[in-house]
């Protein structure tokens, strides 16, 4: 019924300093993503992954271009409407898991649920934190759990405000492959459940198979789009 992409990019271009110049770190993307799309973001490091995933999320502002997620400009936006709306909206998963170490695994679920106001937090961060397998767990602090026990907290964080749309930069990126094909799996399970459009940027190329569209990125541009089962991974 709804024709409004979840996600749509329009010429999105962003521009850093490098020295006395300036680098076109993104060069006019264009890019739409519909309602529970799943789409792994490919490509050689420095190719702009992570920048992308920064301006869809709407932590870094765009050069030149537009962001709309559910027809909404985020550019358009005052920093207040942005965390808002990131709150309301968008779940984001780090490589470096960035839990906050003064928390519990419990508090750190709790955290954005309480923020955006959910009345069904603390039932809810329960169930999430059982759902990852850390119910025993909730009273630790980070520094007190694995990275793969980490990265399970932060998933259960990231979807705990049932996000429409979950960002995630290199989830497995720091952790062994059998740890990260574990985090994967579950990402893949909570995103099934809970309904999300799953971006997912990475450069193990296994990893992007599970995903039923790859968008590959190059100096700052889309090169390749490509939907449906891969071809086998060699
Ligand atoms: N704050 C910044 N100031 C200047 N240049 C930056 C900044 N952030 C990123 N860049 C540059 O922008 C380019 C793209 O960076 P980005 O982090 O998006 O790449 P990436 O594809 O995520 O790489 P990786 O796979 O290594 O994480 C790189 O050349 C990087 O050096
Ligand atoms: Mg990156």
């Amino acid at each position: 019924m709804t024709d409004t992409p979840r996600l749509l990019c329009t010429g999105l271009t962003r521009r850093l300093p490098s020295g006395r110049q300036m680098l076109t770190v993104l060069d006019h993307v264009d890019l739409r993503i519909d309602a529970g799309e799943f789409v792994a973001i490919l490509g050689p490091s420095g190719s702009g992954k992570s920048t992308l995933l920064g301006l869809l999320a709407g932590l870094d502002r765009p050069s030149e271009g537009s962001v709309q997620l559910d027809g909404v400009a985020l550019e358009s936006l005052n920093e207040d409407a942005l965390a808002l709306l990131r709150r309301e909206k968008v779940g984001f998963v780090f490589q470096s898991f960035q839990l906050l170490g003064n928390l519990t695994a419990r508090e750190n679920v709790l955290l954005p649920m309480e923020l955006a106001g959910r009345k069904d937090a603390r039932a809810r961060a329960d169930e999430l934190l059982e759902r990852v397998g850390l119910s025993e767990r909730g009273h630790h602090y980070p520094s007190q759990l694995s990275g793969g026990e980490q990265q399970r907290v932060a998933l259960a964080r990231a979807f705990g405000p049932r996000p429409s749309v979950l960002l995630a930069d290199e989830p497995t990126g720091n952790l062994d492959s059998e740890t990260g094909r574990r985090a994967l799996d579950l990402l893949v399970e909570l995103r099934d459940a809970e309904g999300a459009t799953l971006v997912l940027v990475t450069h193990d190329t296994q990893v992007a198979q599970v995903a039923a569209r790859r968008v590959h990125l190059a100096d700052g541009k889309v090169v390749k789009d490509e939907t449906g089962q891969a071809a086998s991974a060699s």
